[in-house]
């Protein structure tokens, strides 16, 4: 299904992020990881190619031009082009507005927006010259709903949103398709602090009943990163169990 094309997951060291890397590698893709972790990403690497497939690991701060600069060139110098990039790698620093600090609501806004800007402009750079790119941004369905205790995470979700569908208009003519992806929730280490009373009110807003899997996201990030999704640019694909409609 992606025999031969290239991938950059961005917050691949586990997850949402490490789930997308490896099966884009089962469906032939060369996947270059990056994260933080380096420990984290040489493991998934090597269960990588211990399945067949090609990756490569690069640890960076997505928040920093110059390791997203270092980030693109690795990729190229290794398989030559990029056909693929996932903006997947988030944080959250939750607290209520008027407990907020300056330094949480910069480090989310530096992540999940900003590291989208950088990565989104490094990937224009060379997907342009190609005629053809996937952008896929991992946003959430907070940022199209809202969430009390989340108006950082919420404003670079939404953010995200806002990025997807100008870079999808600026790329259209270079045959580059942009997309948005917002899941639920889904049961991943970032999620799995959340108390039992909160689990059980967010159960209830979730009219198909359960949780999200991180595979229910990969499925959607790997239809739009597919040639099936060649008409599709400027959407907002909702992965949420019906939680936001
Ligand atoms: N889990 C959910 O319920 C849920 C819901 C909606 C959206 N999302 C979004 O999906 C994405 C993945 O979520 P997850 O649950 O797998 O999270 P996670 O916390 O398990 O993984 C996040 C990944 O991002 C990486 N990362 C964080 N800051 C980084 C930085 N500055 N530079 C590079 N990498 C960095 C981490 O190393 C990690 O690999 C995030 O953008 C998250 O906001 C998750």
């Amino acid at each position: 299904m992606l025999k031969d094309k290239v991938a950059i997951v961005t917050g691949a060291s586990r997850g949402i992020g490490r789930a997308i890397a490896l099966k884009m590698a089962a469906c032939g893709a060369k996947v270059v990881v990056s994260a933080r972790s380096t420990e984290a990403l040489e493991s998934l690497v090597n269960e990588i190619c211990q399945k067949g497939g090609e990756a490569l690991s690069v640890p960076s701060d997505i928040s920093s031009s110059a390791d997203v600069e270092r980030l693109f060139d690795a990729a190229v110098e290794a398989f030559g082009r990029v056909d693929i990039l996932v903006n997947n790698a988030g944080i959250t620093r939750d607290n209520l507005l008027v407990r907020m600090k300056d330094a949480d609501w910069d480090a989310v806004l530096d992540t999940n927006l900003k590291g989208a800007f950088l990565c989104s402009r490094a990937a224009a750079k060379i997907m342009s010259k190609q005629r053809v790119g996937r952008m896929i941004n991992i946003s959430s369905v907070v940022g199209e709903m809202g969430n009390a205790g989340q108006a950082n995470y919420c404003a670079s979700k939404a953010g995200l949103i806002g990025l997807t569908k100008s870079v999808a208009r600026e790329l259209s003519k270079r045959n580059v398709t942009v997309n948005a992806v917002t899941p639920g929730f889904i049961v991943t280490e970032m999620t799995e602090g959340l108390n039992d009373k909160v689990k059980e009110n967010l159960l209830e807003q979730i009219p198909l009943g359960r949780f999200g899997e991180a595979d229910d996201i990969v499925s959607a990030v790997l239809f739009l990163a597919s040639d099936q999704a060649a008409y599709i640019t400027g959407q907002v694909l909702g992965v949420n169990g019906g939680m936001y409609m």
